[in-house]
């Protein structure tokens, strides 16, 4: 692709070459299609678009320097696409189907693979979708998967700059025993005005605290959100939060750099004692954050004093990174170089 500027892409939507389809209907998963349609033709009573059966992915395919195509950790998105499916009863894919579409996917829109060395990457959309009509509430009994594609740049246009957050209390993204632990739309759909609130006061992302007490760290907007004091990382521990691939990745390279790891409910008031903190996901990559406006509190926590992300924050996104574009070895396997 000549005339992209690849190292200027947003997190936004831009149409490839091609998409996977591969339906499910009379009790099996049929064969892959390659489609060059952006649209899909569905039943009107589609459950998908009534009782919210639907879940995705989210992962990237990054070009290394040596020109190949590398996918981070794929298993783990093809595990969390198996607990969203059971979560609202879909039917669930094979891991075959999954690697085929997500590798086809790739490599019949190679030519959108961003260049190494521009930030950028081919975000993966794996999706599976209740097709099939209903109109009382209950599953469908056809299913559609679907793989796109498009190139982008980082999810927070600052980079690895530090970004702002407010703190919204007056809605809920997940509750509990909810639907908080796994990837389906409508944790986003309940997500969009906190998003909002935060815009509207000039911040970046909403963070949410647990829909119970009002007291624990959640999350930020669509990523995980770690704090690191006294050489340990922290990350919550809450049950309505989505388990980050990219948060599990960094616990262990924390580890690694010799960090003590811990998982635990994170009191809100507790953000006055961390040294640095940030936001993770494969989106978002690590984003460091700079400002938490409590709004209903009226209250600033700042970090990154100097404008620039923590020395800790720093190395594990560099190493990570380096791990995803494959400019460094790989020790704990997670990346599989596409063929
Ligand atoms: N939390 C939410 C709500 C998300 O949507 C995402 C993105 O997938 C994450 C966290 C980060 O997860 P991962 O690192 O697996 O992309
Ligand atoms: C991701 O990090 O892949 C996400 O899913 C974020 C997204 C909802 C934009």
């Amino acid at each position: 692709m000549q005339n992209l500027d690849w190292s200027q892409l947003p997190f936004g939507y831009l149409k490839t070459d091609y998409n996977i389809r591969c339906y499910y209907r009379d009790g099996k998963w049929g064969e892959l299609e390659v489609s060059s349609s952006e649209y899909i033709n569905l039943h009107i009573s589609a459950t998908a678009l009534h009782y919210g059966q639907q879940a995705f992915e989210g992962m990237k395919a990054y070009r290394g320097k040596d020109n190949k195509i590398r996918l981070f950790r794929w298993e783990e998105n093809f595990k969390r696409m198996q607990r969203s499916a059971d979560g609202i009863l879909m039917q669930p894919i094979t891991k075959e189907l999954f690697k085929d579409a997500i590798t086809k996917a790739v490599l019949i829109n190679e030519r959108f693979v961003p260049p190494h060395g521009t930030g950028a990457a081919l975000y993966l959309r794996p999706l599976l979708i209740g097709s099939g009509p209903q109109i009382g509430v209950k599953p469908a009994e056809e299913y559609l998967f679907m793989v796109f594609t498009t190139p982008v740049g980082p999810y927070f246009k600052e980079g690895f700059t530090p970004i702002k957050i407010a703190v919204v209390r007056d809605s809920d993204r997940a509750a509990p025993l909810g639907t908080g632990s796994i990837k389906v739309g409508g944790n986003y759909a309940s997500s969009l005005t906190g998003a909002k609130k935060a815009h509207d006061e000039g911040y970046g992302a909403p963070m949410y605290l647990d829909s119970i007490h009002k007291k624990y760290i959640d999350e930020i907007g669509a990523a995980n959100f770690f704090g690191i004091k006294n050489n340990t990382y922290i990350t919550p521990k809450s049950p309505s939060i989505l388990p980050s691939i990219t948060n599990m990745s960094i616990m262990q390279l924390a580890e690694d750099l010799g960090l003590k790891v811990e998982r635990r409910p994170i009191d809100i008031e507790e953000l006055e004692t961390f040294e640095e903190v940030g936001a993770c996901g494969t989106a978002a990559i690590i984003s460091p954050i700079g400002e938490i406006y409590d709004i209903d509190k009226d209250k600033k926590y700042n970090f990154c004093k100097d404008g620039k992300a923590g020395l800790i924050s720093t190395q594990i996104y560099e190493k990570l990174v380096a791990i995803q574009y494959g400019d460094e070895t790989d020790p704990h396997n997670w990346v599989e170089i596409i063929k």
